[in-house]
């Protein structure tokens, strides 16, 4: 069948993520904790509407959009300048799709998050992986550098970057949304670990793109729920790369309810970084341990000076992320937050190896 195939994808392997057994499972950056005690109660009484499973979704996602807007009303955020997508993978795809020709060249850091290079070879784009340094930092004079160099039609910053967990500070951000003459897309999906933002300047960078997602601090991951915040130019540029009806009726009626007890996960969000930093140090007493990232998310990146460890705690029931043994990540394994328990039972299986 692939004779039929677009030349250019067919030594391509799809993504797929097999489903694996576990008792812990801390290798995709998710949630731990349970939702709201009110959460299933509610999704309960809205399904005893049929109509809210037997028609298709509100295609603009208005209710949700008006909400996110008044959750961020302190950036002066409206309705109009929120585009939500099927996971913030979605609006990356979008974004790709509407800002560049085939050919074209999208800078994307390496190592990052691997949609923004799937997505730009989906769609025939030319991706340029700027490397971030030794240390896992971008650097900004070399990324200025390639972007008067390459001309890009889109750069991605990722901050908090996946996997190496560490920010990038604004002033950089700034030089970089100054310098690209094209569309900006900053990831901030881990930002409310972060706490650090850039949306009190969406108004003023047009070419700026916020990437925000609910799989994360929010518990989400699946329902997929993620979205961009921009200028209303910018939202209405990506709404002509939107599918109909993306967003389920289901997903966008629990995202409204997340955000209505925010105070309910940002309460989760602290006791995650509390367990990262004792994590952290815990893990810095492994002997195999040779460095632990500082990290902004929920999640850390560890050099490790020995192979198959992933392979020995997924005998044990316990899913963590490991990386090839070649290239900027090897001898890396990140490790996603898990409960006080759980991060116990992780730590004990780990003194075994
Ligand atoms: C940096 C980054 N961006 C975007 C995503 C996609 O998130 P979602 O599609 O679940 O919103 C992820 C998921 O892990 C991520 O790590």
């Amino acid at each position: 069948m692939n004779k039929y195939m677009r030349k250019d994808l067919q030594f391509y392997k799809p993504y797929h993520s097999p489903i694996k057994p576990y008792e812990i499972k801390v290798d995709a950056n998710e949630s731990p904790y349970p939702h709201h005690e009110a959460f299933v109660e509610h999704m309960k009484q809205w399904m005893k509407n049929k109509d809210n499973i037997t028609r298709y979704p509100d295609t603009d996602a208005v209710l949700l959009r008006r909400r996110i807007a008044k959750h961020y009303e302190i950036y002066n955020v409206h309705e109009e300048n929120v585009i939500c997508g099927v996971g913030s993978d979605q609006i990356i795809d979008i974004i790709i799709k509407v800002f560049v020709e085939p050919g074209e060249t999208i800078l994307a850091p390496t190592p990052s998050f691997s949609m923004y290079k799937l997505g730009g070879l989906l769609n025939h784009a030319y991706v340029h992986e700027y490397a971030l340094d030794d240390a896992f930092h971008y650097d900004i004079p070399a990324l200025l550098d390639l972007i008067e160099f390459e001309a890009p039609k889109l750069v991605f910053l990722c901050t908090p970057n996946n996997p190496t967990g560490g920010l990038l500070d604004r002033a950089s951000i700034i030089q970089v949304l100054d310098k690209a003459k094209c569309p900006v897309v900053i990831d901030e999906v881990y930002a409310e670990f972060s706490g650090e933002t850039m949306l009190d300047l969406f108004e003023k960078y047009p070419n700026m793109i916020i990437l925000r997602s609910f799989s994360k601090a929010y518990g989400l991951a699946g329902l997929r729920t993620g979205y961009a915040i921009a200028n209303k130019e910018m939202i209405d540029t990506l709404y002509i790369g939107k599918p109909p009806y993306n967003l389920s009726n289901y997903s966008q009626e629990a995202s409204i309810f997340v955000l209505d007890h925010h105070e309910f996960y940002m309460d989760q969000v602290q006791a995650i970084k509390k367990e990262r930093e004792i994590m952290k140090k815990h893990l810095e007493t492994l002997p195999f341990v040779e460095k632990v990232y500082e990290s902004e998310t929920n999640f850390l990146l560890i050099k490790v000076d020995r192979t198959g460890i992933q392979k020995l705690l997924e005998e044990k029931l316990i899913l963590i992320r490991d990386y090839p043994p070649t290239g900027n990540l090897a001898g890396c394994i990140r490790i996603t937050i898990g409960t006080s328990e759980e991060n116990q039972r992780i730590l004990e299986k780990l003194r075994e190896v």
